[in-house]
């Protein structure tokens, strides 16, 4: 089972830096690597750009309808002038930077395998349940209400709880713009998405994704769908996410200051399957460590998740069943990282036999 953890390190990070190889247990059965010659380079229309200047102003509804054709067509965008202060994305890369540079023994402090902790480093995805591991290291952290969980949080380097609570804080702002234009983009109350969600959450990830010898052979994350309701992506300047688009993949080579968003699982349960959730995974190379800092802003575990009963009519059945997040959240974890979207285990009967 933990194949991950045969190695006498349960980190990958300095592991990978002594390697000349990829050891057996990173390597993807022939069938399952990236092809990374047959992934398309993206162009600028590859995923579409959104300003947000003035989403709170005369451009409100041009942009609402940016956002429409974007999360129907393409599942991801990214935005400019979305409100974050480009010094708090900087401070944040940094200290993702830095903790990962920390002594091996410094950041085992946080080290757990079980995905039910609210905060901890680990690797891979899940080592407990999966076959073949991945070439990551990821701190998660759950980040609202801050004051729940920040005393958990390392305390190196010296201002990690400070920085990163005010960019969780910052993004959060953002994210909850976002879901006042997407409910509108679906022609629902401003609030309808906000209203669902119970008492909120928040989760982010730091991943670190170390350079790799062969990164032909292996992922720093395989293909999968995020189980959240929306994703805010920041990267550095080094390439690794592609998304699957018209069953090629894309790369989307980073542009500074931008995020990227994501749809959700959430977000296709409430707007029964206007908005797709799109499949997407990280790669690696030989010559460059990379960080990726997703938040996953998500319902609380108790929050009852069903389509929009606005969004369903007789051409529109609901395609989904009612159920609890904390329910998806855990069949997430521990079916891992599959080729089919975890989605499809909550279709109303209807659904399935379509
Ligand atoms: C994720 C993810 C992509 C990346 O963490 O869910 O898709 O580029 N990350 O790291
Ligand atoms: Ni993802």
């Amino acid at each position: 089972m933990a194949a991950a953890t045969s190695s006498s390190k349960m980190l990958l990070s300095d592991l990978a830096s002594t390697v000349q190889s990829v050891p057996s247990n990173y390597i993807r059965p022939i069938d399952n690597r990236p092809n990374l010659t047959q992934v398309e380079v993206s162009d600028a229309s590859a995923i579409p750009l959104i300003d947000l200047e003035g989403l709170h102003g005369p451009r409100r509804s041009e942009i609402i309808q940016q956002i429409a054709l974007a999360c129907q067509h393409y599942g991801f965008f990214q935005v400019k002038n979305h409100g974050v202060p480009e010094a708090m994305i900087d401070s944040m890369l940094n200290i993702a930077r830095t903790f990962f540079k920390l002594p091996e023994s410094e950041r085992l402090k946080s080290y757990s395998d079980d995905p039910s902790k609210p905060t901890r480093l680990s690797t891979s995805f899940n080592v407990r349940t999966e076959k073949v591991a991945n070439w990551r290291d990821f701190l998660r952290l759950h980040c609202y209400p801050l004051q729940d969980f920040i005393h958990e949080w390392p305390t190196n380097p010296p201002s990690f709880r400070e920085d990163v609570a005010e960019y969780c804080t910052s993004v959060r702002g953002l994210v909850l713009r976002l879901l006042e234009a997407i409910s509108e983009s679906l022609g629902l109350r401003k609030d309808y998405i906000e209203k669902t969600l119970s008492k909120h959450g928040q989760h982010m990830a730091l991943n670190y994704y170390p350079p790799c010898p062969q990164p032909e052979l292996t992922y720093g994350l395989p293909g999968h769908t995020d189980p959240n309701l929306i994703t805010i992506l920041l990267q550095d300047d080094v390439p690794g996410l592609q998304v699957l688009r018209n069953g090629r993949w894309v790369a989307v080579n980073p542009i500074p200051n931008t995020f990227i968003v994501n749809i959700g699982d959430q977000m296709q349960v409430l707007s029964n399957d206007r908005y797709k959730s799109v499949f997407h995974r990280a790669v690696v190379n030989c010559d460059k460590d990379r960080i990726s800092i997703p938040t996953f802003y998500c319902p609380s575990p108790d929050a009852v998740i069903f389509p929009a009963s606005e969004l369903i009519d007789n051409g529109h059945p609901p395609v989904y069943r009612e159920f609890r997040y904390g329910e998806y959240y855990e069949k997430f974890w521990k079916r891992g990282l599959q080729t089919e979207c975890c989605l499809d285990m909550f279709k109303t009967s209807a659904a399935i036999s379509f």
